[in-house]
């Protein structure tokens, strides 16, 4: 199951997680930018993606570990005794808050291929004292779970970076119970973009490349069975916006990317539809 695709992105998000456990740097990029400091202070720091929700409980590496496009909970509706997946867990943020919603009565999974990210996110559940939460490693394309055994399914800035968004999507689809529902945070393609645009992109903000368009993404939602697909993009990557986060970068400064191109290309977008 492991593809040259999974091994790149490993190595990447192992990096970065191992960089946190070391208190080396604050990876506050959205999505696994370059990982480079100057872009760290933009839109997708996790004050700003998890505004509104106390973050003061978590450990300070969960909170730095935050690699996410928007916050899922805010439209997940997660309650008490709730059962739930997060598919790319990395620091465990999102499974963490998810925790305090679902309650003592409920369990959240974190599902991940990363050893480091998963090390990271167990000893930040330590850290908190959580009971109700459990880490395991696994593919999204292939979810160790069984069939019908998750009530929500959540995701945060994942989907994007897998090469066979189909099969994570029926995969995710095969372990919801009926009336189950989805609830995940992606990047999307507001326009077409050619692949060239798309890896020039990647070089300055990870999460690009294998971005889907929105009509895509329902296709591919609607294909696995899911209905009520509803998909709204809440954060626009406009020139501004893309020049306020990574405009300091000097990768962004040397990828010589048509911004005419970019400018309002992608956007994080929540994305919700029910078994
Ligand atoms: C951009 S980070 C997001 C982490 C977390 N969701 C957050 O909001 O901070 C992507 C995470 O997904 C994991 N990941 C990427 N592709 C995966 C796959 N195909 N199967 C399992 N995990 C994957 C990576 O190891 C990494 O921890």
């Amino acid at each position: 199951m492991e593809s040259q695709v999974h091994s790149k992105v490993q190595e990447y998000y192992g990096g970065i997680a191992k960089s946190i456990t070391e208190g080396q740097n604050k990876s506050c990029c959205g999505c696994g930018s370059t990982g480079n400091q100057s872009c760290c202070d933009g839109i997708s720091s996790s004050a700003v993606i998890y505004n509104g929700e106390n973050l003061s409980d978590l450990p300070k590496e969960a909170v730095d570990a935050s690699l996410g496009c928007a916050n899922p909970l805010v439209f997940a509706r997660l309650e008490k005794g709730e059962t739930v997946l997060d598919l790319g867990s990395g620091g465990g943020i999102n499974v963490l808050m998810a925790a305090k919603h679902v309650g003592e009565t409920g369990k959240v999974y974190g599902l991940d291929m990363t050893d480091e990210m998963l090390a990271l996110a167990r000893s930040n559940q330590e850290k908190m004292g959580v009971k109700n939460v459990e880490f395991i490693k696994g593919f999204i394309e292939d979810i160790p779970l069984k069939n019908e055994a998750m009530d929500v399914i959540i995701s945060n800035c994942v989907i994007n970076l897998s090469d066979d968004k189909p099969k994570a999507i029926s995969e995710a689809y095969r372990v919801l119970k009926k009336g189950g529902r989805i609830a995940i945070a992606d990047i999307v393609n507001l326009k077409p973009v050619s692949a060239d645009i798309k890896s020039q992109t990647d070089l300055w903000c990870g999460c690009i490349a294998g971005t889907l368009e929105l009509q895509e993404y329902r296709s591919i939602l609607e294909k696995a069975g899911f209905h009520d697909i509803e998909i709204n993009p809440a954060h626009v990557y406009t020139r501004e916006v893309i020049e306020q986060l990574f405009g300091n970068s000097p990768e962004y400064k040397t990828s010589g990317v048509d911004m005419d191109k970019v400018d309002g290309a992608f956007a994080g977008a929540y994305i919700k539809a029910v078994k």
